[in-house]
């Protein structure tokens, strides 16, 4: 009886075995539920490799042919819905392989010469994450290409720019808009090193030391669309660096994903109000019902944590792991499935909300005008026009920001003889200075905030992104 079930479980190395598995023991060693997702990328792997075999004249043309017909009936049925993943049979490539044996009989047999699901899974995976990247990256290309018609539309809209939170000094709309576009690209590059990094085939490594077939590498490379076979064969099965790489480029846009919806969160709130965010991408309160709660911007805001915890998980599984393979490397994928999941629906979520934003432009400029937002340019104006120190200007206009504080106004509402007072120098042409259009028009040094810069770097983002 042990016999029946060890040749039933584990018809692939069940050889050696004479009792079964404990039951608990698939739960933890079976990973099918999870890595079923590389089906057509293990499914393409094999076609590629039994191709080589034949070519290389290890198996015979009607071996390799009723292996690949096999192999696409099973392809077939994953793309029907139609195939059933076993936990029986551990992990994708051998629900793959016993497939095949149901399908084919004994000649499926000859598929695995010359590999080893150590190098099987890692060709599987780096194919999925390549396939993933592109994926993002198009995602990415399309927000971009959604804040920049914001920007475009917004190149003048005024509004406050912050540090620490605190009102700086003005800027414009499409100016904050276009710091995310940057962002964005770099993100873009990011993943795009990732895949030209990850580019070179491990299959044909076998379990760790190559092997004694005369297998082509170069022919599997490059029917798998890889730059080149990998050049060792050690660290072919054992690197997971290229998951570390999609999973920093991922924490990375995530985060930056995370700091936009934040700063949704707070434009979308009362005190704020610079922007309204659509009903389909709000939620109201099951008890207050004058509320409508920015919940998409609060998950994108949030849901970094996955990504980035995963990049730690995968740290952690690496930290001190001797080479080559071991089972410790299959819980990488979870972590790259499930950052992949959520960066990419934070990705479309954000994009289609944006789609939807409305702009309170009014409001903005309302906003723009308080806090003596101009408070650096009559500093640069003093520098300027009387060839003060800029620490010198800095005293003199902290000084007047106390005296319209007294007063309760704003350093335009100050009288010219209150400007006087603190430096008989100044002249009336200082209202201009602190008028906030003047401000932002002035800031016209290369990618700055002006309008001017605005359309200048809008009109080259378009071309980019064309
Ligand atoms: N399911 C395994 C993984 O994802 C495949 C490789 C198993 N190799 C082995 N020698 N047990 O890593």
């Amino acid at each position: 009886m042990s016999n029946k079930r060890s040749h039933d479980t584990n018809l692939m190395w069940g050889g050696r075995f004479s009792s079964p598995q404990d039951n608990i023991m698939e739960a933890i060693n079976s990973s099918i539920d999870v890595d079923y997702r590389m089906v057509l990328q293990d499914i393409e792997g094999s076609i590629a490799h039994v191709k080589m075999l034949k070519f290389q004249k290890i198996i015979s043309t009607k071996i390799c042919n009723n292996i690949i017909n096999g192999l696409k009936v099973i392809r077939d049925e994953v793309n029907n819905g139609k195939f059933i993943y076993d936990r029986k049979f551990e992990d994708i490539h051998m629900n793959v392989e016993k497939k095949l044996y149901d399908i084919i009989g004994d000649d499926a047999g000859y598929l695995h010469i010359a590999r080893s699901r150590n190098d099987q899974v890692v060709t599987d995976f780096k194919m999925w994450v390549r396939d993933s990247i592109q994926d993002l990256v198009s995602k990415i290309s399309e927000n971009m290409k959604t804040f920049l018609i914001i920007a475009d539309n917004n190149f003048n809209t005024l509004m406050p720019g912050f540090t620490h939170l605190q009102t700086a000094q003005p800027i414009t709309f499409g100016h904050h808009i276009l710091a995310y576009i940057e962002m964005f690209d770099r993100d873009k590059n990011r993943f795009i090193e990732a895949k030209n990094r990850l580019n070179e085939c491990p299959l044909g490594s076998a379990a760790l030391a190559g092997t004694s077939y005369p297998i082509d590498r170069f022919f599997t490379s490059e029917k798998l669309g890889f730059d080149k076979p990998t050049s060792n064969s050690i660290d072919a099965v054992s690197d997971r660096d290229f998951v570390l790489d999609f999973l920093s480029a991922s924490s990375i846009c995530a985060t930056h994903l995370s700091r936009f919806a934040e700063e949704l969160v707070i434009w979308a709130s009362d005190g704020f109000a610079f922007i309204e965010i659509s009903d389909s991408f709000s939620t109201g309160s099951s008890i207050m019902p004058q509320k409508r709660n920015p919940d998409a911007a609060e998950l994108i805001r949030a849901k970094v944590s996955n990504i980035t915890g995963s990049l730690f998980s995968m740290f952690t599984i690496l930290k001190g792991l001797p080479l080559a393979y071991s089972k410790d490397l299959q819980e990488d994928k979870e972590l790259v499935f499930r950052s992949y999941d959520n960066l990419s629906l934070m990705l479309e979520v954000m994009n289609k909300m944006m789609k939807e934003i409305t702009i309170n432009k009014d409001n903005l400029r309302k906003m723009t005008s308080s806090h003596f937002i101009t408070a650096t340019d009559l500093a640069d104006y003093l520098v300027k026009h009387f060839d003060y120190s800029f620490r010198k200007s800095h005293q003199i206009v902290g000084k007047l920001v106390l005296k319209a504080e007294k007063l309760d106004c704003d350093l335009k509402d100050l009288k010219l003889s209150e400007f006087k007072k603190m430096d008989p120098n100044i002249d009336d042409s200082i209202y201009k200075i602190l008028s906030i259009e003047n401000s932002v028009n002035m800031r016209s040094s290369y990618g700055g905030t002006s309008p001017s810069e605005v359309k200048k770097r809008v009109k080259e983002w378009k071309k980019k992104l064309k």
